[in-house]
């Protein structure tokens, strides 16, 4: 009986962590992207760091990479998880998941546009914008600040 129990008691440990880790899956990606606008791209643009073009696609594919993984990071098993840090998913997400789709593809879109285009400082500069508005038009819905 008492072998029945601690069983059933690692069992539902663990549970406990695996939900805990997927709730932090779609923060370890984002702020992965947070560091490369913040601390590769949007400093190149404001003149602090070099033109690097091998950084660039780095960060490039670090950002396609994100397209990919956005469709399923967010299972909807997360939908009441909260994760470590300010921020948490919108339940928006699952409700309204045809919207959050359209966003994940205008961004996707936007990187795409953005790979082909981005040889030099100007090029990065015309074309940083409209990859930085897809990510705070997705936060803006789908985004809620941990009260
Ligand atoms: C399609 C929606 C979507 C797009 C596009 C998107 N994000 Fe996010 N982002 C989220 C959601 C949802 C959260 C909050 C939940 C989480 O952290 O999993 C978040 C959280 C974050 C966070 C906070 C992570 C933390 O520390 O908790 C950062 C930083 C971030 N995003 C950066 C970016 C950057 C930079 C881009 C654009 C290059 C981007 N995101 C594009 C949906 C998106």
């Amino acid at each position: 009986m008492i072998r029945i129990f601690t069983v059933a008691a690692a069992v539902l440990l663990g549970a406990g962590v695996v939900a805990a880790q997927d709730a932090n899956q779609g923060r370890t990606v984002m702020k992965a992207n947070g560091k490369v606008m913040g601390a590769v791209l949007s400093p190149m643009v404001k003149g602090e760091k070099p033109y690097d073009q091998a950084a660039v696609n780095d960060a490039l594919a670090q950002l396609e990479e994100t397209v990919k993984k956005l469709p399923t990071l967010y299972p909807v098993s997360l939908k009441n998880a909260k994760p470590d840090g300010d921020y948490s998913p919108s339940p928006k997400i699952w409700d309204e998941k045809a919207e959050f789709d359209a966003h994940i593809a205008n961004f996707g879109k936007a990187v795409g546009e953005a790979k082909g285009k981005i040889k030099d400082i100007d090029t990065l500069k015309a074309s940083l914008p409209a990859i930085g508005k897809q990510c705070s038009g997705c936060h803006e819905t789908f985004r809620i600040k941990n009260g």
